[in-house]
């Protein structure tokens, strides 16, 4: 199992973000990890299932992640599921349509993610994809808690892939790696085991 947090963003230059060989890497990417984690914007935008999924695997997924919501002070609807769901605020109601077992809800002051971080893996989580938005992945990269990057840009050519990058990111990565992928590009940074939640926690304190 890798031990690390991920940060996994999408981007193309017509809206349409992604192709299908991207669709199987980030389900083939979601059943590796512990958990999934969005921004609280994203879940009420895009009402995401943060599963892997067999139509874009091509095959059984060989087990599913726990879903984390930072819900911040937006209130959140919570759909049932088939996997705990983590909840992560500082005071906003959060609906939970009466399966409040399947529930975990969790403290956060600010946009400080140590706390919460320090909560999850107090529930055996080691390792988390977050699935943005831009709000969420920034404060990822500004506390210092993010391991890898792996950015899809779906454009044909490799300037624009990088430069749109950029812009999603908001600051350029030293070790940007770069190569063709599907229908357009993949651009990633960091090392899958660098560091996982522990010694990310210890070296944020
Ligand atoms: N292209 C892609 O791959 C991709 C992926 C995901 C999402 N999206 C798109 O991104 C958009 C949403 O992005 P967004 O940037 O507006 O919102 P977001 O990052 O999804 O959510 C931001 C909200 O999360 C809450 N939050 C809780 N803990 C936080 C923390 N530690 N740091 C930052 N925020 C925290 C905050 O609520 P409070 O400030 O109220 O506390 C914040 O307003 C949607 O349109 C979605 O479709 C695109």
């Amino acid at each position: 199992m890798q031990d690390a947090t991920v940060l996994q963003t999408s981007s193309s230059i017509d809206g349409n973000v992604s192709c299908c060989a991207d669709w199987q890497r980030v389900h083939h990417l979601r059943e590796q990890y512990d958990a999934i984690a969005v921004g609280g914007r994203t879940w009420n935008i895009d009402h995401p299932r943060l599963t892997a999924r067999a139509e874009r695997l091509g095959r059984e997924p060989k087990r599913q992640p726990v879903r984390v919501i930072f819900a911040g002070s937006q209130p959140c609807a919570i759909q049932p599921a088939a996997v705990q769901t983590f909840v992560i605020g500082n005071g906003a109601p959060f609906q939970g349509c009466g399966h409040a077992s399947d529930l975990v809800s969790l403290p956060m002051q600010g946009h400080d993610l140590r706390q919460p971080l320090q909560a999850l893996y107090g529930h055996g989580i080691r390792s988390l994809l977050v699935e943005g938005g831009r709000t969420l992945l920034h404060s990822f990269f500004r506390q210092g808690f993010a391991d890898v990057v792996t950015v899809f840009v779906r454009t044909s050519s490799v300037e624009r892939a990088v430069h749109l990058a950029r812009e999603e990111l908001g600051f350029t990565l030293e070790d940007l790696r770069v190569s063709p992928f599907g229908e357009g590009f993949l651009l990633e940074a960091g090392h899958a085991h660098a560091c996982g939640l522990a010694q990310g926690l210890e070296q944020a304190s």
